[in-house]
């Protein structure tokens, strides 16, 4: 209802007073059907971004000689479309503990509307000795919306992608040749595949072929005709750069460090470099300290111990506390809680928050170490 203001004296109170039966007429002249709030748009969104997914567990087979590749299928939701090169993380309980880690998809995201997502998952660490020894086919886990930027993008991207990969790092790549040949992104990529001997390479190169697609393999522990051997250094990079390629990497922090250094070298530009970033792991300190940490999730207080060279998140995945949390190196915002009192260390490369965050006291707990005794507030984990 509009009300103009009048120029007349008085006219405006009496049009004023008249205002309510002018609504009461208008309330009953409205029909009773309810307003629509569920427009195409939000149910796309909805099927983009699910949350989580249930998913059990439907196939697992070796891979290469110290890995195992785990399908899982929907069995609660949808698994979304996602861009090859995304992680998902999978939590579960596991014994007394609430466990979440990433995990790069290696299948491809046609396989997603299927309702099939798979993953590559190497024997190191809890979580991976219990999905590989422990879960068995059927077994239900949870599975977060697919994630991350490490994808080609049109607009952003050269038309030709120079992977290189350390170890179980070809994960993402994996997806991407699969996405190229079923035609769902198009674009070169040549692979750099660098591993320790064959039986632990976890492809078949055989099953790539694509004009669009190479794959070179070095092993660095043995030698093998048609393989070449040794590290990934200046004289390989140098036959496939060009000012029409930008690089992906992933892999080990170890080899981060020796292939930026050989790119350094060829004068690339690091503006075309793009590494897929590993989670954060335990921080060195000169004295392992144990503090409080309190948790507040709604109403549930939770008070557990937490140690200055652990994150957060891993101290309450201890305690079976279960939290949100995607990344895992600081970067997605997901875990985002609030501070209520204590300090606590972020790293400076580890440390994405906003100014804002910062001022008000919001930490990622994936990223963050206490340093005294800590009392934070945590988001609901919803499954
Ligand atoms: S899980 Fe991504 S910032 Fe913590």
């Amino acid at each position: 209802m509009i009300f103009k203001r009048s120029d007349i004296p008085g006219e405006d109170i009496k049009r004023a007073m008249s205002m309510a039966d002018k609504r009461r007429q208008l309330i009953e002249e409205t029909p009773a059907t309810p307003l629509v709030y569920d427009y195409g748009v939000n149910r796309l969104a909805r099927s983009l971004h699910p949350g989580i997914v249930k998913a059990k567990i439907s196939n697992k087979e070796q891979c290469g000689s110290d890995s195992c590749r785990i399908t899982l299928s929907a069995v609660q939701g949808k698994f979304p479309y996602f861009r090859a090169g995304q992680f998902i993380t999978l939590s579960s309980k596991v014994n007394d503990s609430f466990i979440s880690r990433p995990y790069s998809i290696a299948s491809s995201p046609k396989e997603a509307l299927e309702g099939k997502i798979a993953i590559i998952v190497q024997k190191k660490g809890i979580f991976a000795d219990y999905l590989i020894n422990e879960a068995a086919i059927g077994t239900e886990l949870s599975v977060g919306e697919p994630s991350g930027d490490f994808y080609h993008d049109d607009l952003r991207d050269q038309n030709h992608i120079l992977a290189i990969a350390g170890g179980s790092g070809i994960t993402p790549f994996i997806s991407m040749m699969k996405a190229i040949k079923e035609g769902s992104e198009d674009f070169r990529l040549t692979l750099v595949y660098g591993i320790r001997k064959k039986e632990m390479m976890l492809i078949d190169p055989d099953e790539y072929k694509d004009e669009r697609i190479r794959i070179i393999t070095v092993l660095s522990d043995e030698e093998r005709e048609g393989y070449r051997h040794g590290f990934i250094n200046t004289e390989i990079l140098k036959e496939f750069l060009d000012d029409k390629t930008n690089v992906f990497m992933c892999g080990p922090d170890a080899m981060y460090n020796f292939v930026s250094k050989q790119l350094d070298e060829l004068g690339f530009d690091k503006t075309r470099i793009r590494k897929e970033r590993n989670s954060v792991g335990d921080r060195k300190v000169e004295e392992s300290k144990t503090y409080k940490l309190t948790v507040h999730i709604r109403d549930e207080v939770y008070e557990l111990e937490a140690k200055n060279e652990e994150t957060i998140i891993t101290a309450m995945e201890r305690a079976g506390i279960p939290a949100l949390v995607r990344c895992r190196n600081g970067s997605c915002g997901f875990c985002h809680s609030r501070v209520i009192k204590g300090d606590y260390f972020i790293s400076r490369e580890n440390d994405f928050r906003r100014s804002a965050d910062k001022k008000f006291n919001y930490i990622h707990p994936c990223s963050t170490y206490p340093e005294s005794d800590l009392e934070i507030e945590i988001p609901i984990f919803n499954v």
